[in-house]
This record gives C-alpha cells, structure tokens and sequence, in this order.
C-alpha cells in the first residue's frame, strides 16, 4: 500500500509549471517530512497525492488506484489533506460544529461521532475551544481546529501543510505527539513544514523541492550534509547541526548526542 508519483507534471491554467517530472513512493505507516522555499511546489504536490488536482501528465496512484479515474472525495476517503491556510477550510460557526462534520456528512451514529470528536478535539488540545467560534481563536488555535476536523475521518494517509507556522513551543509539542500517535496507529503523515528543528527532531526521511522538482530525499542527516542542496532549496540547517559542523563534530541532529560527544 503506497502513494506513487509517476513522472508527475502540474500546470495551472494560467500556464505556471508548478511540478516538474515527480517521482516519489511513500508506504502506509511511513513519515514524511516536505521542505523547500517558498513556490517550490510543495502544496501543489500534495494536492496532486488527494486528488484536489489531477496530475497534467504522469500518474498519481493512491493503493493501487489512479487519481485520473476516481473524484476528489473517494481519494480523499484515503488521503486527509489539512490545507495550509486553516480559512480555506474551515467553515462552521462552531469548533465542534466543524470537528463533527466529517462525522456527521458520512453518516456515523451519534455515539460514534461524539467519541471521534472527542478524540481528536483531546489530540489536538482545543477541547476548550468546542463551543466558540472558530474565527475568534487565533490562527495557531485554529490550525489544530482544522487538524482535528481531518483526523476524525481517520484516513491512512494524513498530509498537514505547514502545521508548524505561526506555532510556539507548545504547539509544536503537541504536535509532535501527534505525529508520535499517528505512528502507533500505523498511519502514514506527510507534512511540509519550514521548520528545520520539528524535521531534525522527528523525521527520518525528508524530501526536497526547488524549482518544481524534487532534488533529494534522504535522512535528515543526508540532507544536511549537502550544502549543494541546502543551497539550492533556500533552507537552512537546524541550529544543532550548524554548532556540531562548527565544532568540528559532523552534523549532530540530537542534542542529547551533542551532550555525550562534548
Ligand atoms: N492557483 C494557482 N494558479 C497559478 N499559479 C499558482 C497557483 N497556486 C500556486 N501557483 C504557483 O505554483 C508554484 C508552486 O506553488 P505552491 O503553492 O505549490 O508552492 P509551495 O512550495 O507550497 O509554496 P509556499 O511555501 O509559499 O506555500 C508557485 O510559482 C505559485 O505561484
Ligand atoms: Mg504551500
């Protein structure tokens, strides 16, 4: 069981090439991390893995089935997408209006929704937020909102689009446990994120886009060794790996293995 990128183009229609030639496998289970500069292509990579775009050439096949033949709500019945702006999908007056109704659309019994709701309001920590109105909670509040929303439909594929934005420590926190959890459940996350500390701190395999393309994939070790690649794609290492290289000690991702090694 996999997501399969075959030789993937994307064209908007005003004629931007966004992806360029595409090819990536990601199994059920596995964890993913996406990075890359601002219009590298990544959103729109993702768009292509839950079938809010149709690939322009190439395949996208999601458990064996291909995109072009399927609408976007049967992939997405696999494939969660957390959009990157939460305004661009939330949509109900109340938090728990919105976290209910993946729930509700599909028809689950009422004792079924509830514990879905409940659970994953708990995972994403805005069980105190139910009963407001998702457009008085500010954006970092709101982001796990429309996290929460996505996870009750309990796909196996979850795609978080820059979760870490505008998230402090706690955000970030709870969100690693989520990526934590979502591992255990035996679910694939794939996130895009522009934080280098969240990638060095849990992931193992990072993919990196530039220009439309995918130039790497390799551990967070690989790909902060490659100044080629940190240089094409715009980022930078995690502060971490920047003192152990300095410190003549190769690139250390763990602060615990920086400790020991000093
Ligand atoms: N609806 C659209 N119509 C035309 N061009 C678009 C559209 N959406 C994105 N693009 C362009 O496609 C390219 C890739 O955009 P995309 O949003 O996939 O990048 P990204 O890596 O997610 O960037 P960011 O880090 O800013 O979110 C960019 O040049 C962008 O301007
Ligand atoms: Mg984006």
């Amino acid at each position: 069981m996999s997501i399969e990128l075959q030789h993937v183009h994307f064209r908007y229609p005003d004629g931007t090439l966004a992806n360029e030639d595409l090819n990536l496998v990601i199994h059920e289970g596995e964890r993913i991390a996406i990075v890359g500069q601002n219009g590298a292509g990544k959103t729109t990579a993702v768009k292509l893995m839950n079938g809010l775009h149709k690939p322009t050439e190439g395949e996208v096949i999601i458990n064996g089935i291909n995109t072009r033949n399927k609408s976007t709500a049967q992939i997405s019945g696999m494939v969660g997408y957390v959009f990157q702006n939460p305004d661009d999908q939330i949509f109900k007056n109340t938090v728990r209006d919105e976290v209910e109704f993946w729930s509700r659309y599909n028809k689950l019994d009422e004792k079924e929704i509830q514990s879905r709701a409940e659970w994953a309001a708990k995972l994403c920590d805005i069980e105190k937020y139910l009963d407001i109105n998702p457009y008085e909670i500010p954006y970092s509040t709101k982001k796990f909102v429309s996290i929460a929303a996505v996870l009750t439909a309990r796909n196996p594929y979850l795609i978080l689009d820059e979760p870490t934005a505008g998230q402090d420590v706690a955000g970030v926190e709870c969100l690693s446990k989520l990526l934590h959890y979502m591992e255990q459940d035996g679910k694939s996350v794939i996130t895009i994120t522009h934080d280098m500390e969240f990638v060095a701190d849990n992931f193992k395999r990072v993919v990196v886009m530039a220009h439309g393309h995918i130039i790497a994939d390799g551990t967070p070790a690989e790909i902060f060794a490659e100044e080629s690649i940190l240089s094409e794609a715009k980022i930078k290492k995690p502060q971490i790996c920047e003192l152990s290289t300095r410190l003549g000690l190769g690139n250390i991702m763990k602060i615990e293995t920086l400790v020991n090694k000093l």
